[in-house]
This record gives structure tokens, C-alpha cells and sequence, in this order.
């Protein structure tokens, strides 16, 4: 995995000469995505990158969408952008069951990739686009943004320091309502579900804060939509009787909270994926009690793409890169579907 950072940082081309010069990465769009509209371009703004071009299927969508948000140009095609030379990185918000598609062509054309999570909605899938990271060197990043969070810092410094003691379980939600019947995260074929959907956060956290190795995953689901899991829960063992307990859903309302048990003591989290500046955290330690600002005054997205923007340029070091993160929230996520499709 270094020798894959390293060959990242002194490949010839990076940091790319156009980029270098401007010190602002052009930023092409695969697809009209919702998340690309109301997550990516207000993180990219604030980020100083330049909304370059949109690719769509359709020429009319692609137009209205680069009109709407301030982007450069529409292009029409996926393949057309990714071989555009006027652009640095591709955000690729495709439904999962084209991440790996589009994701490898891109890597294959030498085009650094920003693509959504999950990464890819199989294992095997998932294989196949790291495989094509690896060998080619092209930076590739999971648009898992909480990583890059002041408030995950602080949060694993306090457990670092033996704030609640030995973390010992972590309870995680991400819960939405969903209301449209046609959205992709219903479709079977499209990969939707709760547990790729929502149910990877948790799962990634508990890796940020566990490691990436457990023991048992178990997992139970309500389906819905079209043959997808739209209420799930489940568990993931870690050595030491340590456990993420964790719950998705697609039809209650907006929960991300968020516990993390210590043998001393608890840190209760409202939002640790996309936290506002309202959210905050809890330190309780007994009797005593105090609340922490989540830090968050600037969209979600910015911290992730400041910096994969500051490896454009070369001045940072990758930091989580698809090919030292994305396997094992690969393999839980597909343990836990597993043990759901047998229960
Ligand atoms: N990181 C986060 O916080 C976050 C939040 C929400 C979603 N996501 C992820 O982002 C991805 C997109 O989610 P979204 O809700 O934004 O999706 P969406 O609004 O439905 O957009 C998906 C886009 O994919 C293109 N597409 C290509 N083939 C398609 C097909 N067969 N059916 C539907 N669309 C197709 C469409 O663009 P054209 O038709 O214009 O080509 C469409 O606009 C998913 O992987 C999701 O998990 C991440």
C-alpha cells in the first residue's frame, strides 16, 4: 500500500502541470446527481476547485444541470468526459452498480477519481476496481468526507487519551425517509438498500475506530422497494467482545446518533457523518458531563476535497486512499448482506 502512495506522489504527470500553474483543480462531474447538486459543488466552492464540466446521458439534462449549478460546460456521454484533457479529477455519483464501470475507466485514462460510496455495491467488484488503483497508480478516494472531520480528530484523540477508558461497543444509526418510489435506492439492479446505502457509515466508522479486522457479522433486514433491505440492523464482532451495533433505514426520519461505550464512560455523537455546525458531541464520565462543538463550519465535502486537491498539487501525502480503506468495508458490508440474505 505505500509503494502505491509513494508511486501516487512521484508518477510522472502528478502533480499535474495545468493544475500546478492555477493552484485550483478543474473538476468534471460523471452523471446529474442529486449529491453532486446539494454535497459535492458546495464543498468544491469552498474548497477553491473549479465545477469544469457535467457529463449526462442525455445532451438537454446535462445542459440544464451545468446551467443550474455554475458549471463550465455539459458534455454528453460519460466517456467523452473522462478523455476531456481540460479536466484534473472526476466525481463519479453513479448508482453503485456503475461505480465500477465508470470508476475503472477512469483510473485506466490516467484521471485521478473522487467516487461515491460504497466504493462498489460487491466484493468482487471492489477487487476489480482496486486492482486497477494499484496498478495503475491514479489516485482513487471513497467519498467517505467524515474521515477528513475536525470532529473525528478530536473524537479519536479523547479515546486516544483514555477519556471513556477501553471503547468497548459502538451504537450507530443512519436513518432518512425516502419518499420517492423511483429513487435508486430501491432498485435491486441499481444495488440500492439501506445497509449500501446508510448502512456503510457506521460500518466505516467502526473500522476508523476499531481496525479493519473482526470476527462475525450478522445482520437481519425488512424488505422493501424492489427485493432491497429498507429497515437494517446488525452487529459486527471484533476481537475482545468489542461490537459495532448498527441500524439503517430508509423510512424514519434523519438520525445519525451516535454512542460510543468506554469501560469508563460514554462519547455520544449527534451527526459524526456530515455534522453541521449545530451538531455536537458528549463526554460523560460519571456525574460529569461536558458538550463539545462539532467544529463544522463549512460543508461536509470541503475537508476531502481540500484535500485531494492539495495532492493534485503535491503538497500533501494521500491520505485514506481507496486502496488502504475501501477492502474491509467491502468484506463487512458484503458479511453482513450475506448473513441477511440467511435470515
Ligand atoms: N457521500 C454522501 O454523502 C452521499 C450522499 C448521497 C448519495 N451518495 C451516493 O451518491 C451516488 C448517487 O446518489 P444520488 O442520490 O445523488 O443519485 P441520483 O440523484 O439518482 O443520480 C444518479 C445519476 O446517475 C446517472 N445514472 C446513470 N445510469 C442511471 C440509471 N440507470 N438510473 C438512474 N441514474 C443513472 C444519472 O445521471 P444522467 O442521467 O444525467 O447521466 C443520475 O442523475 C450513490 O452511490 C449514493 O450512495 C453519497
Amino acid at each position: 500500500m505505500m509503494a502505491v502512495s509513494n508511486r501516487i506522489r512521484t508518477q510522472k504527470g502528478w502533480p499535474d502541470a495545468t493544475m500546478s500553474a492555477s493552484g485550483h483543480a478543474r473538476w468534471g462531474i460523471v452523471g446529474t446527481a442529486n449529491i453532486a447538486r446539494a454535497q459535492f459543488l458546495p464543498g468544491l466552492r469552498e474548497a477553491g476547485g473549479i465545477p469544469a464540466a457535467v457529463a449526462s446521458r442525455d445532451a438537454a439534462r446535462a445542459a440544464q444541470f451545468a446551467s443550474d449549478n455554475g458549471i463550465e460546460r455539459s458534455i454528453v456521454g460519460y466517456e467523452n468526459l473522462i478523455s476531456d484533457p481540460g479536466l484534473d479529477a472526476l466525481y463519479i455519483p453513479l448508482p453503485n452498480s456503475l461505480h465500477a464501470e465508470w470508476t475503472i475507466r477512469a483510473l485506466e485514462a490516467g484521471r485521478p477519481v473522487l467516487c461515491e460510496k460504497p466504493l462498489c455495491g460487491t466484493l468482487p467488484d471492489t477487487e476489480r476496481v482496486l486492482e486497477v488503483a494499484g496498478r495503475t497508480g491514479t489516485p482513487l478516494w471513497e467519498a467517505f468526507a467524515f474521515p477528513f472531520h475536525l470532529q473525528l480528530d478530536e473524537i479519536k484523540k479523547l479515546l486516544q487519551d483514555g477519556a471513556i477508558g477501553e471503547l468497548m461497543e459502538i451504537k450507530s444509526n443512519f436513518h432518512f425517509s425516502l419518499r420517492n418510489p423511483a429513487n435508486i435506492r430501491l432498485s435491486r439492479q441499481l444495488q440500492g438498500g439501506a445497509l449500501l446505502d446508510v448502512g456503510c457509515y457506521p460500518v466505516r466508522l467502526a473500522q476508523e475506530l476499531f481496525g479493519p479486522t473482526y470476527d462475525a457479522a450478522w445482520a437481519s433486514a425488512v424488505m422493501g422497494g424492489e427485493g432491497v433491505d429498507v429497515d437494517t440492523w446488525g452487529v459486527l464482532n471484533y476481537p475482545g467482545g468489542r461490537r459495532l451495533m448498527l441500524s439503517s433505514g430508509l423510512g424514519r426520519s434523519y438520525d445519525t446518533f451516535t454512542t460510543l461505550e468506554g469501560t469508563g464512560g460514554q462519547i455520544r455523537i449527534t451527526n459524526p457523518f456530515h455534522p453541521r455546525l449545530s451538531d455536537s458531541y458528549q463526554l460523560v464520565v460519571g456525574s460529569e458531563d461536558r458538550t463539545f462543538s462539532s467544529g463544522a463550519h463549512e460543508p461536509s465535502f470541503t475537508a476531502l476535497i481540500r484535500h485531494i486537491q492539495a495532492v493534485l498539487t503535491g503538497s500533501e501525502p494521500p491520505r485514506q486512499l481507496a486502496v488502504e480503506t475501501s477492502l474491509p468495508t467491502a468484506r463487512a458490508l458484503a458479511d453482513l448482506a450475506a448473513s441477511l440474505r440467511a435470515a
